[in-house]
């Protein structure tokens, strides 16, 4: 179990609870506003689970699977020093306390 800080579509801010090896979607998806749709459900075909990882995180993350990196790639608002799907970010220790914040509706 881990701590993720989310700065939501609206501006608000969250601290929620991760169970390792879950995924961040989960959680930023359960918002009551201001989360990721997560069309997909979490089967990296749909890019609604975008989010901006601080920089200091994003360098934890490793890189993403090319399928990820090509609907990554597909957004208008794509940013290659921040940009992750957060359905393929998955919950570990050395993650608590993660920053992300909710990338603009495409
Ligand atoms: S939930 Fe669809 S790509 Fe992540």
């Amino acid at each position: 179990m881990g701590k993720i800080h989310v700065t939501d579509r609206d501006g608000g801010e969250h601290e929620l609870d991760v169970s390792n090896g879950l995924s961040l979607m989960e959680p930023i998806r359960d918002l009551d506003s201001g989360g990721v749709e997560a069309l997909c459900g979490g089967m990296c075909s749909c890019a609604t689970c975008h989010v901006f990882v601080e920089p200091e995180w994003f360098k934890k993350l490793g890189a993403p699977e090319d399928d990820e990196l090509e609907l990554l790639e597909g957004t208008e608002c794509f940013d290659e020093a921040r940009s992750r799907l957060s359905c393929q970010v998955f919950m570990r220790d050395e993650l608590d306390g993660i920053q992300v914040t909710v990338a603009p509706e495409e």
